[in-house]
């Protein structure tokens, strides 16, 4: 089974991406990260930011260094929606996501991928595909309160404006923007608990498996 999920940052698609891998022994691939080492790496030695180097830290990357803390900041994220309008090192990005997506490690019944562009880039003939979102106050309000917990000195009003910016940049881009497939079941998760949502989607799919 392969689950494909689109959405903008805070909308909650890396939790109900998490909670299905899970529930149904799927491999889960929080597409992002791959964009964040990128921009963390290039926050950190700028002057190392070029094709070939990156093709370099693309290939050294490890599942386990998906899930550095260290990735999670704001900064990193702003960082990593400008690196993401790159032609080239999203072709290089698509290889590593693909080759996971569809052949996830052996113990998984199938995999589950969350970004922006998996519905119709790096899944297109996913089983299921989503496309999540929320107003906009309710996705910055719940990053503040993730981010907070790492940087106690983070501002709400800036979480807002990056969250602003970044949904700014990932839809209006040429390459690969975040968009809603035909084929995605919308989902508004501003009024949802994350059970709720989870619920709702369950439902979704289990109508369909069975
Ligand atoms: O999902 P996350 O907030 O970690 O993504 C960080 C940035 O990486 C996004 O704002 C977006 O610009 C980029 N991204 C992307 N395609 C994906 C996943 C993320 O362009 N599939």
């Amino acid at each position: 089974m392969k689950i494909a999920i689109d959405s903008p940052a805070g909308a909650g698609a890396g939790t109900q991406s998490k909670l299905l891998s899970e529930h149904y022994n799927l491999f889960y691939l929080d597409t992002g990260k791959f964009y964040r080492i990128l921009a963390y790496n290039k926050l950190k030695q700028p002057n190392k930011f070029n094709i070939s180097n990156i093709k370099k830290q693309i290939k050294k990357i490890k599942l386990r260094d998906l899930n550095h803390k260290k990735l999670l900041s704001n900064e990193v994220g702003i960082e990593a929606s400008k690196i993401s309008k790159n032609k080239t090192i999203r072709k290089l990005v698509d290889l590593v996501q693909r080759k996971y997506a569809y052949k996830p490690p052996k113990k998984y019944k199938g995999s589950c991928l969350d970004g922006r562009d998996i519905t119709y880039k790096i899944l297109p003939d996913a089983d299921f595909k989503f496309f999540l979102t929320a107003k906009l106050k309710t996705r910055a309000e719940r990053r503040y309160k993730e981010l907070k917990k790492f940087n106690k000195n983070i501002k709400y009003k800036e979480v807002f404006k990056s969250i602003q910016i970044r949904d700014q940049r990932d839809y209006k881009r040429k390459i690969s923007p975040l968009k809603i497939t035909k084929d995605s079941i919308v989902i508004d998760t501003t009024n949802l608990t994350i059970k709720e949502c989870f619920k709702k989607i369950k439902t979704i799919i289990d109508k369909k498996i069975k």
